[in-house]
């Protein structure tokens, strides 16, 4: 039996792919004009398997980065060094392990290190120049969170936030309107878990809300969606049944168990099965200045 964490790691695996196809190429182009060759102290957020300081050093736009990821799950540690580590080996940068940070000594120089903590319990008061973080603020207190980004952030840090989840999830064709619209509102509805100000389901539109509130300068912000179309890969079946089965696992917990439900995710995983399956998730990515 494959446990929960191993599950989760196989799906930030793919993930990873299918993040990249869904980045807003118009956002990104800005957020790499708006890094200005300066070292770069990078704070990420849910860094996962750590997929977002392989892509800043595949994007080249630094030449010298300091690196921090935070992330609360302590168990993710040991994978995203491990993840790091052959992306290194396979681009040929020279590198070397450090204790517990992995520093990067070629054309580029980067000192990388791996933290767990809880946002909230982070602290390096105005320090961080970069503040990043991919598919992170649907599963906290918006408002919370960029009031602690702020006070960790230099004046006038970029930040770079992406994949924000924005409320919409959707697979066709159509099994049963009625049906659809009610599970996608359950599954909505299980992420408001922390009562808090924002809908978390909607973090995409609530994060541009409150970094105006905090007078955040948005320089550019834009959707990054994922849309699976039919005739797709392994790793999109993989994709497509992780979240399948975690919607199922919320329905049942929230909802009476019943047999039109339950006959509406087999139908989904035949969907899936044969490939014939269109799914859409909305998110937006954003890209500015913290104040
Ligand atoms: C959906 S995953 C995304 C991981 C990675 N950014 C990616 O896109 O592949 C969200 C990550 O945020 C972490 N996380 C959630 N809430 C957190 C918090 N309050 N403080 C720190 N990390 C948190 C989770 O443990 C998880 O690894």
């Amino acid at each position: 039996m494959i446990n929960q964490l191993e599950k989760f790691k196989e799906y930030l695996r793919v993930k990873e792919e299918i993040d990249g196809f869904s980045f807003n190429s118009e956002v990104k182009k800005n957020f790499m004009s708006l890094v200005d060759g300066d070292k770069l102290k990078i704070l990420e957020i849910g860094f996962g398997l750590g997929s977002m300081i392989k892509r800043c050093i595949k994007w080249g736009f630094s030449s010298e980065i300091e690196y921090w990821g935070i992330d609360k799950n302590g168990e993710l540690i040991e994978p995203a060094k491990k993840n790091l580590v052959d992306f290194l080996t396979n681009y040929g940068l020279n590198y070397y392990i450090n204790g517990d940070r992995i520093k990067v000594d070629d054309n580029v120089k980067v000192d990388v290190r791996f933290y767990q903590s809880e946002l909230m319990d982070f602290r390096r008061n105005n320090y961080f120049n970069l503040l990043l973080a991919n598919s992170f603020f649907d599963l906290v207190d918006i408002d919370k969170s960029i009031k602690k980004i702020l006070s960790l952030s230099e004046k006038n840090a970029i930040f770079y936030f992406t994949i924000n989840y924005d409320g919409i999830t959707r697979f066709l064709p159509y099994v049963d309107i009625k049906l659809d619209n009610k599970i996608e509102k359950i599954y909505n509805g299980s992420m408001n878990d922390l009562n808090c100000r924002y809908d978390q389901s909607r973090s995409g539109s609530y994060l541009v809300d409150s970094l105006k509130k905090h007078k955040c300068e948005i320089k550019n912000l834009g959707p990054s969606d994922w849309v699976i179309n039919p005739s797709f890969g392994e790793n999109e079946k993989y994709f497509l049944l992780y979240i399948l089965n975690l919607i199922q696992e919320t329905v049942r917990s929230q909802d009476s168990f019943d047999e039109r439900t339950e006959k509406w995710f087999s139908k989904r995983r035949q969907q899936i099965k044969k490939e014939e399956l269109f799914f859409r998730a909305c998110n937006l990515d954003m890209v500015g200045y913290l104040k």
